[in-house]
């Protein structure tokens, strides 16, 4: 079973990947971190993060078995992989690291923002995760503040429309739910609801899948 998990950043499809993983037995790749990777290598080298050629080559060295999310977690990290994220080229190295990793024999979870659309158009399900811009920039300062940082709401706010612009206009792949994706708004819900609703959803389209 493939499970493709897509939307806009902060909408909790990270937590919902991993705790739909956790529940169904299978391997989760989370390809915002193959990105943000990405963006990681070029900022530690001191490169542009519009230096095609370089970021090509860190695209080819990014290795699924060794994506420190600690370090890649990072505020910036993500910025800047928005920003590497545009290049075709990048994209077209990346996903097929992704597709290798959904043909493992077990299935697996994976989620980004064009998982359904172009990583795994015949995914098992889809899910579309969202939730407003507020909600997820009060829940982005909720987790900074919970690991002793400090940030302000309107700061965050105006980064996650910014990602959001930068996501769904760019002309490759970009951010927009496949036509047979079940969207999920995640707004007056909290991880377990969210949870429970998505799992609802995977056993609905598995049973649906199996009486054909
Ligand atoms: O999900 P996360 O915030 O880690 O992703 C970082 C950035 O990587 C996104 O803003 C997006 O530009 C890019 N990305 C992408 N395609 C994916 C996953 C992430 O373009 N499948």
């Amino acid at each position: 079973m493939i499970i493709a998990i897509d939307g806009p950043a902060g909408a909790g499809k990270g937590t919902l990947a991993r705790r739909l993983a956790d529940y169904y037995h299978l391997p989760h790749l989370d390809t915002g971190l193959t990105y943000r990777a990405v963006a990681h290598m070029l900022l530690m080298k001191g490169w542009p993060l519009g230096d095609e050629p370089h970021a090509v080559e860190a695209a080819r060295l990014v290795d699924l078995g060794h994506l420190d999310r600690a370090v890649l977690s990072a505020h910036a990290v993500g910025e800047a992989a928005s920003k590497v994220a545009v290049i075709p080229e990048v994209r077209k190295i990346l996903v097929e690291k992704q597709r290798a990793f959904a043909a493992q024999p077990s299935g697996a979870v994976l989620d980004g923002r064009d998982i359904g659309t172009v990583v795994c158009p015949d995914a098992d399900v889809k899910l579309y995760v969202t939730a407003s811009a507020e909600v997820r920039a009060r829940r982005r300062l909720a987790e900074i503040e919970a690991n002793g940082g400090a940030a302000d709401f309107a700061g965050i706010l105006a980064d996650i429309r910014r990602r959001d612009e930068r996501d769904t206009g760019r002309a490759d792949s970009p951010l927009k739910p496949a036509a047979d994706a079940h969207l999920l708004d995640t707004s007056e819900m909290d991880i377990e609801a969210a949870f429970l609703a998505a799992k609802a959803i995977v056993d609905d389209a598995v049973a649906g899948g199996n009486k054909t």
